[in-house]
């Protein structure tokens, strides 16, 4: 079978590339081993945030009260919530059949082999088939990564795909790292009043972030009642009577903490073995496919995109990959960027980020200055009885350029956006400062923290000078 463009991968890259290539007049086949939508809208994203918006109303519930609401006997059932979330990623998957279907894109559910610069064997459950095609876009995505620990095997230790299949919560989780996956699962566990336990090896958790972000989401995640070991090691697991014994080095001590689950959340890896890289004279490593800014691997005509390149593993990131490969593909010229892709932690509250930490940009040399809004004092926020965060910018000192900007707060993943589009615009404080931000919304907060990078915040009362 001829095709210009046969696409391995049905993730948020894989199926953005297809229709992206589609759009643009080419004859597409897209090969996917499981579900359509990847891991995001499977086992990632989509369920973890379905089962967040329960959490979510869950505690709303609980602080009715506060509100002037009254409620007797409020529960949850996880079963019905574990149901809502099967639905909703069924509901999602078939729209994305239908979008690839309109698209004329040719879907085979099979494996896919690299046999050739411009050649494919595809296995599906009935034959072999063998494709070629003038471009080939891998998006194999990535895997969850395992520790060395001793007890790793156990049954009781799991991944976040198991956990999301689990149909109860279990009473005692320990996850060990404290990345992004580990942050949220230990947020919506224990929002069911799961007992968490996180052990990272590091200093901090969420050691990516601006290092004010996390000291404050810290404080918020004990409130919540996370227990969080920092710099300390998991030496053990083993069988106990009822589940398993972690036992955690924390550098002062050694703890043994009980647990039912213990969920392995130190990072993912890239999805490349048993493509026929090799075959195919394809560079790569354990840290992903090389390409370069075209996504295109040193193969003319094979580009990869997404989490099997190890960069920026997120989904926004491999669907704007994806489309960057198929405009290549199919004769345009196209090139990633990666200086502006916001990064957001589904916690509550919520925390968002874009461009250069104050860390990096003090590492860099760069003549900076940072101004920060808290939510405190939105009237928005206040209404919401959401006041808990803030908003960060980081600014060049001699331009005003915005060059990064970090949210702990309400709404963070969404209200970023603005920090993204200045940032990829090479906008300044003053041109968001000076854009009319309508009142009240949670935006005004990106507005007032936009003019302190100038020292002109309106809601902040002025410290008293000594006369
Ligand atoms: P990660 O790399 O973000 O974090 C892993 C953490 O585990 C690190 O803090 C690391 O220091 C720690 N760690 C590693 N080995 C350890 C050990 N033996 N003991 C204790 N701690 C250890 O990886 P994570 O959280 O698994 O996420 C994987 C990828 O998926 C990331 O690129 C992430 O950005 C992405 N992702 C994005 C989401 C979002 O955008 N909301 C949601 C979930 C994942």
């Amino acid at each position: 079978m001829d095709f210009d463009v046969a696409v391995i991968g049905g993730g948020p890259g894989g199926y953005v590339a297809a229709i992206r290539a589609a759009q643009l007049g080419g004859k597409v086949v897209l090969v996917e081993k499981e579900n359509l939508g990847g891991v995001c809208l499977n086992r990632g994203c989509i369920p973890t945030k379905t089962l967040l918006r329960s959490a979510e109303k869950w505690e709303e519930l609980s602080r009715c009260a506060e509100f002037g609401l009254k409620a007797d006997n409020i529960g949850f059932d996880y079963a019905v919530i574990f149901e809502r979330k099967t639905n909703i990623v069924a509901g999602l998957r078939s729209g994305i059949e239908q979008l690839v279907k309109s698209n004329d894109i040719t879907v085979m559910n099979g494996t896919a082999v690299l046999t050739g610069s411009r050649q494919l064997e595809v296995s599906t459950a009935a034959e072999q088939v063998t494709i070629s095609a003038s471009g080939i876009i891998i998006a194999t995505g990535s895997v969850p990564s395992t520790i060395p620990v001793a007890g790793h095997d156990l049954s009781e230790v799991i991944t976040s795909d198991q956990l999301l299949e689990l149909t109860e919560v279990p009473k005692r989780l320990v996850v060990i790292g404290a990345g992004v996956v580990g942050i949220e699962f230990s947020a919506i566990m224990r929002a069911f009043g799961c007992e968490v336990t996180v052990v990272e090896m590091l200093p901090t958790i969420l050691p990516m972030l601006d290092s004010e972000l996390v000291k404050r989401m810290g404080l918020l995640l004990r409130k919540q009642g996370i227990k969080m070991l920092t710099g300390a090691k998991v030496t053990d697991i083993e069988a106990a009577a009822d589940g398993v014994m972690v036992k955690v080095d924390t550098g002062k001590d050694v703890q043994d903490i009980p647990a039912d689950k213990v969920l392995i959340a130190t990072g993912r890896r890239p999805v490349t073995e048993g493509l026929g890289l090799g075959t195919a004279g394809v560079i790569f490593d354990n840290s992903g496919i090389q390409v370069n800014t075209r996504m295109e691997t040193n193969i003319a005509g094979i580009y990869a995109i997404g989490d099997v390149t190890g960069q920026s593993m997120l989904a926004h990131t491999a669907s704007t990959a994806g489309m960057v490969a198929a405009e290549n593909v199919m004769g345009l010229h196209a090139e990633m960027d990666y200086s502006a892709i916001p990064s957001c932690i589904f916690t509550h509250p919520e925390i968002a980020s874009v461009g250069l930490t104050e860390e990096q940009a003090k590492a860099q040399n760069i003549d900076y200055k940072s101004s920060k809004f808290n939510f405190a004092a939105n009237g928005k926020a206040v209404t919401m009885g959401e006041t808990d965060g803030l908003v960060k910018i980081i600014a060049e000192v001699a331009s005003g350029k915005v060059l990064g900007m970090h949210i702990l707060g309400p709404h963070a993943s969404d209200l970023v956006m603005e920090g993204a589009l200045a940032i990829r615009n090479g906008l300044t404080a003053r041109d968001i400062a000076h854009t009319v931000h309508p009142h009240p919304t949670l935006s005004e907060t990106v507005m007032e923290s936009a003019h302190g990078i100038y020292g002109d915040i309106i809601h902040q009362v002025k410290p008293k000078t000594r006369k």
